[in-house]
This record gives C-alpha cells, structure tokens and sequence, in this order.
C-alpha cells in the first residue's frame, strides 16, 4: 500500500470555534461540498451535541457529501457518542471522534477526575462508539502537557477498546517540534497491541506559530494523518493550516517521502470560499494562499522571476489554483518588471519616454507603496503628452 498522509480537515468544528464564527448548515454544506473537491481524506463536520444547528449541519453533510469520511466529535459521554452516531449515520463511511483529556492541568480543574475515572470513561465510550462503527478516533485532549506514560497507557486502552486512529493534540500550542516529534515516535511504536490498522495522527494548535513544523515533525516521526483547518482558522492563534502542511508534503516530497490525496490546484478557491463564508480574511502574507505568495515588487526579484520563474518560486500559483505569478510595481521594481507591464497593457514607448516614465513610476512609488495599472497608463499619457510638446517623442496605446 502507498505510504500515504490523510488529511483530516477541521475547518468545520476546530476551525469554526475561532471567536465570531457561526456557521449555518447551508454554508457548512457548501464548505464541506468544497472540502471534498479539494479531495481531504476526513471531514470533521462538526459536533452534534453541542447545537441543534450544528446537528442538522453533521447530518445534512453525511447525507449529502460523498467521498470523504464523515467524522463527527463527541466528548466521552454515552450522550455525546449517541447524538455524533444519530447526525452521521448515513454516511458512506462515519467516523466518531471521542476526546477525553491526560493531562494533570484538566483532570484536576475541568473535569475533577482520577486517572483510574479517565481510564475507564475512555474504555467505555470508545466501546461504546465501536458499537455503533468500526471507525473510531479517540484523542487524548492537551497530550502535550500530560504524563506521556498516562497518555500512551490510555492511548492503548482506547485501541482495545476498538479505536482506530489515535489523535495526539498538542491543543495549546504548547509542543516544539522537537518534542512533538519524539511524542508521536513513542506513540507510533508503542500503541498497538496486536493490531495493524492504527494510525497516529498530529492535531496542533498555532500559539507559538509552530503548528505547521510541529505537524510535520510527527509526519517524519510516523504519524499518517494531520488534522488542521483551511487558512489556519481556529481556537485563539489557530490551527494546523492544512493548505501549507499539503504543500510543504508535495513541494519537499524529497524530505518527507510520502503522499497525499489532495487535489492542489483546488486550494485556492477552497481558502477563498472559507474566507468569505467565515468573514475571516486571508493575511496578505500568508503562506501558500495570501495575496502575495506569488507577487514579487523589488527589481532584482522581478528581474529573476521574469527570466525564469523558479529563481524566486518554489510553487507553482498554478498549482495552487491560484492563476500566475504576479509583479507588482513600485519604489524597489526594476526597468525590466516595467517594461513587463507596459508590455502587458500593449503600451509602446519611445526610449525617452520610458526613462520619464520609469523615473515618475518610481516617484510615486514612494509615496503610495503599490503603483497600480490605471496609474501606470495615467503616467505614460502624462509622460508622453508633456514631451510630445517638446521634441516630438512619442507613446502608442492599444
Ligand atoms: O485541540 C484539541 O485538543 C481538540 C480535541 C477536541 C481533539 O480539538
Ligand atoms: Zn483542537
């Protein structure tokens, strides 16, 4: 079988806790619909339990979105398990997802229960949920700041009682990727019992900006899946951001050695339709889908990328979705990125004129940053019909 990473995508339950999102089961629909175009392994859908909204949103998307893996999460409560079960029943492949946490931090303050209380509920709702599919995941809520040998031994517990998939959250955005990496090792090697069929999986949260390397620090480590969200969305700093995971897999393959089922060239519009469907925006710097992954304005830049593109692109925009590269004009652009958009526009110029145009494209570049296309067609009839007057030199227009 193919070494291959699934990609658990979170946009609709991780992803949607980000403070201010509330999405309805129309726009969760449309969002899952995309999901699955994009070809994610696993939609989380959300988390039946906690609104009516959401419940009808998880089953709407069961019945309705095909290929990927409906998953739906449940605290470890027979209550929580039943309602996940009832919303993702008609799914071609239903996954339950049940946390329960390790860590002395929230069995002391949130839930007031013994490691011997967190044992058994973890057994009997993992087994419970067994009972109803043999797709189960069960994640050990804040791994990161728990006793790892608490975690690993209730991390067992959860596979023998029919677990599939085990799901290491690093929920604070606590682990380094260092650390998280030699979690995910002990984990890998030590959860099993007599069974092949677990998978590790890495869910990390972006409080140190470390979400991304964390996440492939467990893939090196063994994990075969991470979850995370389209454009990082999440609790506080967010998650795992699961366009930059796929592309750091695809783009440095060579480093990481396996695969992964997504359909790139749909990245683009899957963040654009997050976006405007959360009212979340896209950082203008943002890896992989921010406006300016592919723009280039500095000359010696342009300069490089005009000649051939990989001097300053390690991606394709192409494959992202995101249509070419772009050269952005002003105070740092060269005369051969200038040239290039009076290229683009069909503007013809005599030398002089270029140089007058050159040197005022540059002046306005200092003082408003981006010199747009309007401007730079304003600047050359300027140019030209000032110079026009004095010897005759001349600009044509398409
Ligand atoms: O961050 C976290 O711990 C979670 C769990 C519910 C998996 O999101
Ligand atoms: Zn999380």
């Amino acid at each position: 079988m193919e070494d291959r990473v699934r990609i658990f995508d979170s946009t609709l339950r991780d992803g949607e806790q980000a403070p201010g999102i509330a999405l309805d089961p129309e726009q969760k629909v449309a969002i899952a619909t995309q999901l699955a175009r994009l070809g994610v392994d696993i939609i989380e859908a959300g988390f039946p339990i906690s609104s009516p909204g959401d419940f009808r949103a998880v089953t709407r998307i069961a019945q309705e979105v095909q290929g990927p893996t409906i998953a739906a999460l449940a605290r470890a409560q027979p209550q929580d398990v039943d309602r996940a079960w009832e919303a993702i029943k008609d799914a071609a492949d239903p996954r339950i997802h049940v946390f329960l946490a390790t860590s002395p931090i929230h069995m002391e303050h949130k839930l007031r229960m013994s490691e011997e209380d967190v044992m058994a509920t973890v057994k009997a709702n993992v087994a419970r949920a067994r009972d109803y599919t043999e797709n189960v995941e069960y994640s050990p809520e804040d791994a990161t700041r728990s006793e790892p040998d608490f975690t690993v031994a209730v991390c067992q517990a959860a596979v023998d009682a029919g677990a599939t998939t085990i799901n290491i959250p690093d929920t604070v955005g606590y682990a380094t990727p260092t650390d998280y990496g030699y979690l995910i090792e002990r984990v890998v090697r030590e959860v099993k019992g007599d069974r092949h069929d677990v998978v590790v999986s890495a869910h990390c949260h972006n409080d140190l900006g470390l979400a991304v390397a964390n996440s492939l620090a467990a893939v090196a480590a063994g994990a075969r899946q991470v979850e995370g969200a389209i454009n990082g969305i999440g609790e506080r700093a967010g998650n795992t951001s699961i366009e930059e995971v796929v592309m750091a897999l695809r783009v440095r393959a060579d480093a990481y050695g396996v695969g992964v089922g997504v359909t790139t060239e749909e990245i683009y519009e899957t963040s654009r339709l997050v976006s405007e469907q959360t009212g979340y925006p896209v950082q203008y710097n943002k890896a992989v889908v921010g406006r300016n992954a592919f723009a280039h304005e500095s000359g010696i830049h342009q300069h490089g990328v005009l000649r051939e593109r990989t001097t300053y692109e390690i991606m394709d925009p192409m494959a992202v979705g995101m249509g070419d590269s772009v050269i952005v004009m002003g105070k740092h652009s060269g005369r051969a990125a200038f040239k290039h958009s009076l290229d683009q526009l069909g503007i013809g110029v005599s030398d002089t004129v270029f140089e007058a145009a050159f040197n005022r494209m540059k002046e306005l570049g200092d003082q408003s940053g981006e010199v747009s296309r309007e401007q730079i067609r304003e600047i050359v009839e300027e140019v030209a019909s000032s110079l026009e007057v004095l010897d005759g030199v001349t600009a044509s227009f398409q």
